[in-house]
C-alpha cells in the first residue's frame, strides 16, 4: 500500500465562529485583508457579524463581492487586481464553492509570480501563496479542504487548477451561516457532497483506507440529514451534520478523485448554467447504473449506509441504490430531467463531446466512458 494524504492543516468547527474571523487573522499576522464573496452571500447578511469585529479591531479590510457562480476567468482577474491594489497580505474566501475557489486562486496569483493560464492541471501551481482562511456557507463542495479550484474557461469548458498549494491554512465551519440556505440550494449542494463521497469511494485511482473511511462517514452524515436540512432548514444540529459531512466528503475526494458524474455534469453547468449540484444530481442515477457491472460490490457497501436494509445480491442492492439516489432530485423538489433545465435531444451530441474533454475526471471512472456511452447516459437523463 502507498498513498499520500493531503488536507487542510487546521479545521475549526464552531457555531458563530465567523464572528471572530478578524481576531484569528490578527493572531496569524494579517494586516490587510481581502474577503472574497458573492452578492447573494453579502445580501443575506452572512458577513455582518464578521465585519463588526474587523471594525472593532481596526483591521484593514476590502471586500470583493462580485464572484459569479461557476466563476469565469474575468472574475478571478478582477479579484486578483483588487488584492494587488489594496496590498492584501491575507485572503478570506467566504461563501459557497464559487467564492472559495476564487479566493484560493487570488491567494495564489496575487503575489504576481504565477499566471492563471499556466496553472491549469495537476501540480502546475507551485506557490507560495498568501495566507488563506476559507469559510463555507453551503454544505456542498468541500472546497475548504480540497486542493482544487474550478474555473469556467469558455462557454463549453470548466478547467481545474489542482495543487496542494491551494489547501487553505484554516477551514472554519460555522453552521449558523447555513441556517438560511434556501431549500433548492440545500438540496443541490447536499447531493453534490454525496456524489463526492460516492465517487471517492468508487474511484479507479488513488482510493485508500483513509479516503474510504471519510467517504463512508460523510455519507452517513449527509444521507441521514439531507431531507431534514431541506425541509426544516433552521435546525442547527442538522445543518452542522451537513456541513461536516460535506467537509469529510471533500477530504475524501481531494485524495481519491471524482469521476464520471462530475465529467458529465461539467458540460451541463458550462453550457446551460445549471448549478453544479443540480448538474451532478441529474447525472447521478444514469452514471451509477452504467457503473454497476464494475462497482456493484462497492455500491452495495455504500447502500448499507445510505439506505440500510437493502436486500438481494450486491448487483441488486447497487441497482436499488442507483434508483434511490437518482430519485433524490424528485423527492427533494428539484428538476428531475435534463429537459426540465432546457436541454433537448439536439444538444446531446455536443454535451457528449464536451464531456470527453474531462480527461482529468474520466480516468477515474470504475468503468471506461467512451463517447457513445456519454451520449447514451445523457439520453437516459433527458
Ligand atoms: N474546489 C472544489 O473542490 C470544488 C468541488 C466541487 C465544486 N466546485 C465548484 O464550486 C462551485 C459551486 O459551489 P456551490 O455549489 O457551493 O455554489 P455557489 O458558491 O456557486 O453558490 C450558489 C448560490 O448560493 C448562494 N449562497 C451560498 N451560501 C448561501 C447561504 N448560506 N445563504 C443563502 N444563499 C447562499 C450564493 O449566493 C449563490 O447564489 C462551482 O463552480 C463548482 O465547479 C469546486
Ligand atoms: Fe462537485
Amino acid at each position: 500500500m502507498q498513498f499520500d494524504f493531503h488536507s487542510t492543516q487546521s479545521i475549526i468547527v464552531e457555531r458563530g465562529g465567523s464572528a471572530h474571523l478578524a481576531k484569528r487573522i490578527i493572531e496569524r499576522g494579517g494586516k490587510s485583508v481581502l474577503i472574497v464573496t458573492d452578492p447573494g452571500v453579502l445580501s443575506a447578511g452572512l458577513l455582518n457579524k464578521a465585519l463588526s469585529q474587523f471594525k472593532e479591531l481596526a483591521l484593514s479590510l476590502k471586500v470583493f463581492s462580485d464572484v459569479q457562480a461557476d466563476p469565469p476567468v474575468s472574475v478571478i482577474d478582477s479579484a486578483v487586481k483588487l488584492a494587488q491594489e489594496c496590498k492584501a497580505d491575507f485572503i478570506v474566501g467566504f461563501g459557497g464553492g464559487s467564492s472559495m475557489d476564487v479566493a484560493k486562486l487570488v491567494a495564489l496569483l496575487a503575489p504576481g509570480k504565477e499566471k492563471l493560464a499556466d496553472v491549469y492541471g495537476i501540480g502546475m501551481a507551485k506557490g507560495p501563496r498568501l495566507p488563506l482562511i476559507l469559510v463555507p456557507t453551503t454544505a456542498g463542495t468541500g472546497s475548504e479542504v480540497t486542493t482544487i479550484s474550478i474555473v469556467t474557461v469558455s462557454e463549453s469548458e470548466k478547467k481545474g487548477v489542482v495543487s496542494p498549494k491551494l489547501l487553505p491554512d484554516v477551514a472554519l465551519l460555522d453552521a449558523e451561516l447555513t441556517l438560511g440556505l434556501p431549500p433548492h440550494i440545500t438540496a443541490a449542494t447536499g447531493i453534490d457532497a454525496m456524489v463526492h463521497a460516492i465517487e471517492a469511494f468508487t474511484t479507479k485511482r488513488l482510493k485508500n483506507p483513509v479516503s474510504d473511511c471519510l467517504a463512508k462517514e460523510a455519507l452517513r452524515l449527509l444521507a441521514g440529514n439531507l431531507h431534514a436540512a431541506v425541509n426544516v432548514g433552521d435546525d442547527i444540529v442538522v445543518r452542522e451534520n451537513m456541513l461536516l459531512g460535506a467537509c469529510l466528503a471533500g477530504m475524501a475526494f481531494t485524495n481519491a478523485p471524482v469521476a464520471g458524474v462530475h465529467a458529465l455534469a461539467y458540460p451541463i453547468g458550462a453550457r446551460f448554467h445549471v448549478s453544479h449540484g443540480l448538474s451532478n444530481a441529474l447525472m447521478l442515477g444514469p452514471v451509477m447504473r452504467f457503473n454497476i457491472a464494475q462497482a456493484h460490490v462497492m455500491y452495495a457497501q455504500l447502500g448499507q449506509i445510505i439506505k440500510p436494509g437493502l436486500q438481494g445480491s450486491t448487483t441488486e442492492q447497487a441497482s436499488q441504490l442507483a434508483d434511490y439516489l437518482g430519485g433524490l432530485v424528485g423527492s427533494l423538489g428539484l428538476p428531475k430531467r435534463l429537459l426540465e433545465v432546457g436541454i433537448t435531444s439536439n444538444d446531446i451530441d455536443q454535451l457528449a463531446s464536451d464531456a470527453m474533454l474531462q480527461t482529468r475526471l474520466l480516468q477515474n471512472s470504475p468503468r471506461e466512458i467512451a463517447l457513445t456511452d456519454a451520449n447514451a447516459l445523457y439520453r437516459e437523463a433527458l
